[in-house]
């Protein structure tokens, strides 16, 4: 093939099977469902990475990230389409019973396909990250609360930010330095009036268990004697313009030229740039990268501000043929950079905000720009789940909103719901209310506090669902529709999620309300038993839900088993050797079944040598039992806490069912739950009776 072949546009149509509603192609700001486009739809969704400043809610223009993945999905058969190419594309749906379409249109690039047959949602989507590859295991404290704020100025400024969620009992695992921290926005730089002291700042965190993660961007500015600058231009690593020059442009730091990360080398040279020497200054407490602007984001807006289509990647490769994988490019130098600086000791963390198929190998994502309003809190739900379902796992959305300032109440609902995505950080943009939570009232504090602890109380759970990703490929977040394919109510539900198999929640995300409605899944045979409240649902549909300002509508499924650390502490380092609670609600048959999962929580050691617990958690009447699945760790699963949760009356004339909670802390024998030694290659036995 020439060169001239990959700059043809190029389009096709997949009719799906059996499906009545089409899902997939992030990023959009959009329902979960997608959308029927002409005639009389709405426009094509649009995929060309983009730095947009004020996305439209609902609306199928292009955002920061491109997965090109259309599932097609009814109640007999799910299957996929993932056309793997990174240029820009346009893609046009019809919804219709039994005989959904997309059609295809890809500005350039080759025509390689991957068909996924299914059958079924769960099947589709581990087909689909067979291929593309899953999350590895993120480090546990980055399953913590995160504080972000466009930007710090200082390091006092960032030292009393942890001082004051100490001292006001809000849980934090991790401050972020946003551009300001660097030297005129030079990146592996520090400015020098603010952040003068880097290793004292560090050290500081560090003593109260804390992190940093800060964020690094593609651009380079144009300045002879900025080593980075020097080192890209003797070596030939920046994007070239079309007549071979080298290509530059407005960002940030004013004049700038872009890394080209297509080239081997370049990436290698990037990444050498995150050690330890190089980014001077820096140290293990910086346990984060924070990739952005890498759409890339060029501020022209007569190239549609980003690089020009016929600028040159490794001197032939045409930018519109590659634009789509120029931010996953930039992360896995990123990666790399991480893995290196710390002799593969430890998982990398990268947070970046364009990503392409497959980017959950190198990254967590989040929903970009987003604004304090109400519509952008509900958006965040499908924004996530339709990540989640695509295989970018780790998502998230800022807390709070970036843009403009939240009323209290939308601040309190965001806490509550942000608890329940994947990726928890509050970020906000320069020039609006600085809004930490130990700066509001006294009530919203509680809120946040009480969001907080909850997400902290779940996250072995979390970390037992990162591990199931990591082996089977599942989302964490998931689509009713993933778990109940042939309920067809569910197909357009993207405001309720289930975490896992077990945690039904419906975020309250709307403004003045005292009650919601909450969809039930499963049938009458499944039951929901409330956490935040006192009743208990059969899956039987819809339901009128109460709530306070301080309650969020979330359940635990019977028959299920959710594992937590309930002791309140101040971040994820000092949960380490708390002793676990476990929850459940037996089924008709007196049983229950979970997972959990135990490492070190830091490194590799459980992909390079086993060195993990995996254990079964089986409920059978007063029998609980935990038998080791796999893994060579040396992890015991301490328990202090079993508690159970019995059906007293189900559901009935539109009155909720009730139930009762026994706490056990001993066995049958008196024994202390958490003195009795879980064995690590034969199964344990707890009786309660
Ligand atoms: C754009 C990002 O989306 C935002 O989160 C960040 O604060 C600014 N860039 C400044 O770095």
């Amino acid at each position: 093939m020439t060169r001239n072949d990959v700059n043809a546009p190029f389009g096709f149509a997949v009719t799906y099977p059996e499906a009545v509603q089409l899902y997939g192609v992030h990023e959009h700001c959009e329902t979960l469902a997608l959308r029927n486009t002409a005639p009389g739809g709405t426009d094509p969704y649009r995929l060309k990475n983009s730095d947009i400043a004020y996305y439209e809610i609902n609306s199928p223009m292009a955002m920061y990230g491109a997965v090109p993945v259309i599932y097609g999905h009814g109640p007999k058969a799910t299957s996929g389409v993932f056309l793997h190419n990174a240029a820009e594309q346009w893609i046009e749906f019809t919804n219709q019973d039994g005989n959904s379409q997309a059609n295809f249109m890809a500005e350039a690039g080759t025509l390689d396909i991957f068909v996924l047959l299914g059958s079924t949602p769960i099947d589709l989507v581990r087909q689909y990250t067979a291929l593309t590859g899953t999350a590895h295991l993120p480090q546990l404290w980055t399953l913590g609360f995160h504080q972000s704020r466009n930007s710090y100025e200082t390091q006092d400024e960032v030292k009393e930010v942890a001082e004051n969620f100490d001292s006001n009992n809000f849980q934090l695992d991790a401050i972020w330095l946003d551009i300001d921290y660097t030297d005129g926005y030079r990146y592996f730089t520090w400015k020098p009036d603010g952040f003068d002291d880097p290793i004292g700042l560090q050290e500081t965190i560090a003593s109260t268990n804390k992190k940093l993660v800060t964020i690094i961007d593609p651009h380079i500015k144009v300045e002879p004697g900025y080593s980075v600058y020097d080192e890209a231009l003797a070596n030939d690593w920046f994007v070239k313009n079309a007549d071979g020059s080298v290509f530059e442009g407005p960002c940030w730091p004013g004049n700038s030229g872009w890394m080209d990360f297509l080239k081997p080398e370049a990436r290698d040279y990037y990444a050498s740039m995150y050690s330890y020497d190089n980014f001077n200054g820096s140290t293990p407490t910086i346990a984060g990268i924070w990739n952005d602007m890498n759409e890339p984001s060029v501020f022209d807006s007569s190239l549609e501000q980003t690089l020009p289509p016929d600028s040159l990647h490794n001197d032939v490769v045409r930018h519109k043929e590659v634009h789509n994988i120029y931010g996953f490019l930039h992360t896995m130098a990123t990666h790399q950079g991480l893995i290196n600086r710390d002799n593969g000791e430890r998982r990398p963390f990268v947070l970046t905000r364009s990503h392409f198929a497959g980017s959950q190998r190198y990254s967590a994502i989040w929903t970009g720009d987003n604004q304090a309003d109400w519509p952008y809190l509900v958006a965040s739900y499908p924004g996530c789940l339709n990540a989640n379902i695509l295989g970018i796992v780790f998502c998230g959305a800022d807390v709070s909103g970036f843009i403009d300032s939240p009323t209290e109440e939308l601040y309190q609902r965001w806490f509550q719901a942000g608890a329940w995505l994947p990726f928890y950080r509050s970020h906000s943009n320069v020039g609006t209310s600085r809004r930490e939570p130990y700066l509001m009232s006294e009530d919203t504090q509680n809120i946040v506090r009480e969001a907080l602890q909850t997400r902290y109380k779940h996250i072995p759970q979390w970390y037992t669902l990162f591990y199931e990703h990591t082996r089977f490929g599942d989302p964490i977040i998931r689509p009713l529709f993933y778990h109940y394919p042939e309920d067809t109510n569910v197909y357009s539900t993207d405001n309720q999620i289930l975490v896992g198999r077990d945690i039904l929640v419906r975020p309250v995300m709307e403004s003045g309300v005292d009650s919601v409605d909450v969809y039930f899944p499963g049938g009458e045979d499944e039951v929901w038993v409330s956490i935040s409240g006192s009743d208990i649902q059969t899956g039987s549909g819809l339901v009128s839900v109460p709530v306070t300002i301080q309650s969020v509508p979330y359940y635990y499924r019977r028959g299920g088993v959710v594992v937590r650390k309930d002791t309140v502490r101040s971040n994820t380092v000092e949960m380490e050797d708390d002793p676990y609670s476990v929850y459940w609600t037996v089924d008709q048959n007196n049983q229950a079944h979970g997972t959990v999962y135990l490492d070190d929580g830091v490194s590799f050691k459980y992909r390079d040598s086993s060195d993990y617990n995996y254990y079964s958690i089986d409920i059978n009447g007063d029998d609980v039992t935990v038998s080791p699945i796999d893994g060579d760790g040396n992890y015991e699963f301490v328990m202090s806490q079993l508690v159970r949760r019995d059906v007293v009356t189900l559901p009935k004339n539109g009155k909720p069912g009730t139930f009762k909670e026994t706490i056990f802390t001993r066995d049958a024998n008196g024994t202390l739950l958490k003195d009795i030694k879980v064995h690590l290659k034969e199964k344990t036995v707890f009786k309660l009776k």
